[in-house]
């Protein structure tokens, strides 16, 4: 714990690559897992281009869900320990995988969302791209103003990434002295890549999860438990 107290303390450029893990203590349930959503639910009916041509009602009617489990959700103490070490830190960037926009909500600024937001929708005819925070959206689905029908602004099993998202992600990555990799099972691609791309470049790697992952066999520093209670005492 101390040794990555120190690396943080003399990097100028941190960067923090999130998944859902940092979101579990704050309630929001994983994707994988004893409990996780991917148990429960078939991504295949509700995550995927497909899914949302065959059902655009069922696909919302999840994410209307998801929704209003979000809004009713608080950021925690390891959301709260990022934003504080943002402040600290010469360059900062948070790199997420979440769409729950709790990174946000507790002050981080440098956000680089790679799936998108659940808190935007985006019109499947006009393309028209908008913030939308109603925790519930009536009627399902809901349509553009151009008559088209809007979908979630998250990016689906089978979607390429925004490319600008990317492209952000990889030069903060690239650049970075220390990488702290928190609260994901690192198994979906492209985004578990920039974890092996950091550490080529010449990052350090340090791990914050409550098991062992594939990023274990390369971190230099592996942290046992959950984020909410390490990263307060990595920053404090
Ligand atoms: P996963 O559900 O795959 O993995 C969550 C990780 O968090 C696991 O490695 C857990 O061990 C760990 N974890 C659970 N509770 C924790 C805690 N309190 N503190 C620290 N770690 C904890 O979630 P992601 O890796 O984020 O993509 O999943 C990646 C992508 O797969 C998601 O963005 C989503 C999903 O399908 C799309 O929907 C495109």
């Amino acid at each position: 714990m101390q040794q990555v107290r120190d690396w943080l303390c003399a990097s100028s450029r941190i960067c923090a690559l999130t998944g859902a893990g940092i979101s579990a203590e704050s309630g929001i349930s994983t994707f994988r897992g004893a409990s996780g959503l991917w148990r429960q639910f078939r991504s295949e009916d509700l995550a995927t281009p497909a899914a949302f041509a065959r059902d655009p009602r069922l696909v919302w009617e999840w994410y209307d869900w998801r929704r209003g489990l979000i809004a009713a959700a608080q950021p925690n103490a390891g959301h709260e320990a990022l934003a504080h070490l943002e402040g600290a830190a010469p360059e900062f960037a948070l790199i997420t995988q979440n769409v729950d926009c709790l990174h946000r909500r507790a002050g981080s600024r440098s956000v680089v969302e790679l799936h998108g937001s659940i808190w935007t929708v985006i019109c499947t005819t006009c393309g028209e791209k908008r913030h939308d925070d109603r925790a519930a959206i009536r009627p399902l689905p809901p349509l553009c103003r151009c008559g088209g029908t809007l979908r979630p602004g998250v990016v689906w099993f089978g979607e390429p990434l925004d490319n600008a998202v990317w492209r952000q992600a990889q030069t903060a990555l690239g650049r970075a002295e220390l990488v702290l990799v928190v609260g994901t099972s690192s198994v979906v691609y492209p985004a578990a890549g920039l974890i092996p791309y950091a550490k080529q470049a010449g990052a350090r790697v340090v791990e914050i999860n409550v098991e062992e992952t594939p990023v274990s066999r390369i971190a230099d520093i592996s942290l046992r438990g959950p984020a909410a209670e390490i990263l307060p005492l990595l920053v404090s």
